[in-house]
């Protein structure tokens, strides 16, 4: 699960590989990745969209002027979302609208709105792929950073053998794997600890008090520090997600048992990041048995529970400790507040509460602050956040530590 909740925009073209794109839907997925697909209209005369629609678990995106698709995800917010775009097939024609900067359609539109790291996989008759006019694009578009899987050589669909038909399914998967785990290293054999997703402290035996914390962030953090290099170890509050691979998880309810979970593994712990909502309060008391109805209003006590962040940075020898600050106004000033009076080294403050991100949604955007500096992080998928935030903690971790 190397691709665990990134967001794969798989781009199809005309060509007799597309039927190749399925398999590659499908691998993508088995590594954890969300897909998203788009196709051209020549793609749909050799496959149908509804084949992709069943294995990417989506509808599938082919027209750029469809306000059906629009209002659902329109092509903009379908290019911010994408953590990688690849197109697989990338046809001779597509290349050329790359090259030139063409939005004649949708997946060219797609091209020219999206920011993340671009992946073609060109297939095509090889007299066709080593004309000069295809060189130069495939130039051209390399020169955009755009990041080449070479065509393979043999035989092709047309009969004749040469260079030209579509890297394998797996190949493209391997490749998409190798770069993102050649992340460069900054963490490497940094111990981690992150808290992650929402607390439920009990009220009776059947009902509980939570908050609308769905995970994605810590467990985000939680990948993108893993692939930095680090140990890492996630304690989670109860989540629908599957723990990332490689991280050691453990899974807690109550903000006790979350705080317990911390201390008995904080030796050893280099960084300390608290994503967790964590319960401020806890009802005194927990019925055994389910509290029957009975009068119009019902009254509970709550006491305070401990604060694992502040807790931690507490402790004699603390790690570097990083703090988020969940808020529905006054941002800057309430996580300023909690980064001096919890004695954090940082601070990760975002909105909640409405549309701009926070809880429950796959974006998030982060305004970070330390004693002396700030960083604002825009919106963006969370996972593509969580590798800003870790070489953001990576770069501030190690000027504590070896000052220049
Ligand atoms: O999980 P998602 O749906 O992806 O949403 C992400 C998020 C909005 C939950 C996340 O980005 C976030 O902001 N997490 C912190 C939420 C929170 O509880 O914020 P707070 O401002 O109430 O708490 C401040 C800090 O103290 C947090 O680091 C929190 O983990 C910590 N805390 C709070 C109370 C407590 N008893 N113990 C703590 O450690």
């Amino acid at each position: 699960m190397s691709l665990f909740n990134r967001h794969i925009l798989l781009g199809v073209t005309g060509g007799i590989a597309a039927y190749k794109a399925l398999e590659l839907v499908r691998l993508l997925k088995k590594e954890g990745a969300q897909v998203r697909v788009v196709m051209t209209k020549a793609a749909c005369e050799f496959i149908a969209p509804l084949s992709f629609q069943a294995l990417s678990g989506h509808s599938v995106h082919i027209e750029l002027l469809d306000v059906d698709a629009e209002n659902a995800m329109g092509h903009i917010e379908l290019a911010r979302w994408a953590d990688i775009f690849i197109i697989a097939p990338a046809s001779a024609n597509t290349l050329s609208k790359f090259s030139h900067g063409s939005a004649d359609n949708l997946l060219s539109t797609l091209y020219l709105a999206a920011n993340c790291p671009v992946y073609i996989a060109p297939a095509m008759n090889h007299v066709m792929w080593n004309h000069v006019a295809t060189q130069t694009n495939i130039q051209i578009v390399q020169s955009h950073g755009i990041r080449l899987i070479s065509p393979e050589a043999g035989e092709q669909a047309c009969g004749e053998i040469g260079v030209g038909r579509m890297a394998e399914p797996q190949t493209i998967c391997t490749r998409i794997l190798a770069d993102l785990t050649q992340q460069p290293q900054v963490l490497a054999g940094v111990n981690i600890i992150i808290t992650a997703g929402a607390t439920r402290e009990p009220l009776d035996a059947v009902r509980y008090i939570t908050n609308r914390s769905s995970g994605k962030m810590g467990y985000a953090i939680a990948c993108a520090a893993q692939l930095a290099g680090a140990n890492v170890t996630l304690i989670s509050g109860i989540t629908a997600l599957s723990p990332p691979k490689n991280c050691r998880f453990i899974q807690t309810e109550t903000a006790q048992a979350m705080h317990n979970a911390v201390f008995e593994n904080i030796n050893p712990c280099d960084i300390f990041i608290g994503a967790a909502a964590v319960a401020d309060y806890r009802p005194i008391e927990v019925a055994q048995k389910k509290i029957k109805k009975k009068d119009d209003t019902l009254t509970l006590t709550f006491q305070k529970n401990a604060d694992i962040l502040a807790d931690v940075a507490s402790t004699k020898n603390p790690p570097f400790t990083v703090g988020f600050a969940a808020e529905t106004h006054d941002l800057e000033h309430y996580a300023r507040d909690k980064l001096v009076r919890k004695k954090l080294d940082m601070i990760a403050a975002n909105w909640v509460g409405g549309e701009r991100g926070g809880f429950e949604s796959c974006e998030n955007a982060l305004d970070i602050f330390w004693q002396d500096g700030h960083k604002s992080l825009p919106m963006t998928g969370k996972e593509t956040l969580a590798t800003q935030l870790i070489s953001l903690i990576a770069e501030r971790f190690h000027l504590k530590i070896k000052p220049i």
